[in-house]
């Protein structure tokens, strides 16, 4: 029997193309997701690329009644990939209460039910955040964990410490968390890709909704950081080589792999690159020319962060293989294809 897989938020960005990796790799995948930042149309992309349907729990992880319910229905569950979460750095600020509910109340309600099991395998969607600017790059896993600038990052400071400590007090209970840093780009299908609700927070969408005409023109947010051309710096990587770090972290649990029952993994290409490099690269793949301009900083951002993937590298045995060029080729592509699907609705 393949093993079956829990995926909260798998209609989401980086859920879906993690559902359609381990759907690859013959897992049997549950998803729960109550599309509060996406759409149900994903679970049809989804089913065209791998020609199979997963099974859709629509709920919302707060109400602690249907996570039990839940794992009584489906008590062969083997693995949980934890994606569900609010994600917007601006909006938490703003509605704090909205952000440690949603992020950390369904993730304390998962855990729970996924103690009661023998030896559970839980894999945790944290960020590069929780390092803020760090002194030293590239950023390492030991690099310290900085006090949160936002909300947001501080449920995934908080998050983490929730599954150290409850692997602390339960030796049995195995977790993995990864550190994502820029995950950007879209399956190269086009079936299934980011889908930004009102105004993008990060960069590639507002790239790419500016180039098809959605928006009139880029900000970029200061050019007198310091660094090469003075904006900023950041590691960006493909969501697919992303997805297929969560098999391999999976696997490593599933297989009784790891070194200690808590392990943490940054996930990034180990290369940084500017906000006018990435414009570059996109010009030249998509062949439009982006109009923008130079605007103030932007409250909070840092100056530059890429990540130190050697542990990743060597213990997961894994490393992002996909340029900047094709992720920014895949967003492109997905972008045209959500614009095309906009005009045949209309
Ligand atoms: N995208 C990034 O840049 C980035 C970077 C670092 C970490 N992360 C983390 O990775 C995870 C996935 O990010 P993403 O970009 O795919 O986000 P996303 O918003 O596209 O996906 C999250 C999914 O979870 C669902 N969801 C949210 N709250 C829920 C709830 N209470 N119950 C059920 N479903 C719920 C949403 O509908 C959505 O489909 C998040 O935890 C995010 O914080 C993302």
């Amino acid at each position: 029997m393949n093993s079956k897989i829990l995926v909260t938020g798998g209609l989401g960005f980086i859920g879906s193309h993690t559902v359609v990796a381990l759907q690859e790799k013959g897992f049997e995948v549950v998803i729960i997701d109550n599309l509060s930042n996406t759409s149900i149309d994903v679970l049809g992309g989804i089913t065209k690329i791998s020609q199979k349907t997963p099974v859709f729990e629509n709920f919302d992880l707060r109400d602690k009644a249907k996570v039990k319910e839940f794992f009584e229905k489906h008590p062969d569950i083997d693995g949980v990939i934890h994606f569900a979460a609010s994600k917007a750095v601006g909006e938490s600020v703003i509605n704090p209460l909205l952000y440690y509910e949603n992020n950390l109340a369904s993730l304390i309600y998962l855990l729970k039910e996924l103690n009661k099991k023998e030896n559970p395998g839980f894999i945790f969607s944290s960020s590069c955040t929780v390092y803020g600017q760090a002194k030293d790059l590239p950023i390492t896993e030991d690099a310290p964990v900085k006090k949160a600038e936002s909300p947001y990052g501080n449920t995934k400071q908080i998050g983490e410490e929730i599954i150290a400590d409850t692997c602390k007090a339960n030796p049995g209970f195995r977790a993995i968390s990864l550190r994502y840093f820029n995950p950007i780009g879209a399956h190269p299908s086009a079936e299934i890709g980011e889908l930004p609700i009102g105004t993008p927070q990060n960069l590639i969408p507002f790239i790419t909704q500016t180039a098809i005409g959605e928006r009139e023109e880029l900000s970029v947010f200061g050019d007198d950081y310091p660094t090469p051309d003075g904006t900023c710096i950041r590691d960006y990587i493909h969501v697919m080589d992303l997805a297929r770090a969560h098999v391999v972290a999976l696997e490593r649990l599933m297989e009784n792999k790891e070194e200690t029952n808590y392990e943490v993994f940054n996930l990034g290409t180990g290369k940084g690159n500017s906000v006018l490099e990435v414009i570059k690269s996109f010009e030249k793949v998509s062949g439009v020319k982006l109009p923008y301009k130079i605007t103030d900083r932007r409250e909070g951002d840092i100056t530059a962060a890429y990540a130190d993937t050697t542990k990743a590298n060597d213990e997961l045995n894994w490393k992002a293989n996909l340029s900047l060029d094709e992720a920014l080729d895949s967003a492109w592509k997905w972008q045209k294809e959500v614009k095309r699907r906009t005009e045949t609705e209309n």
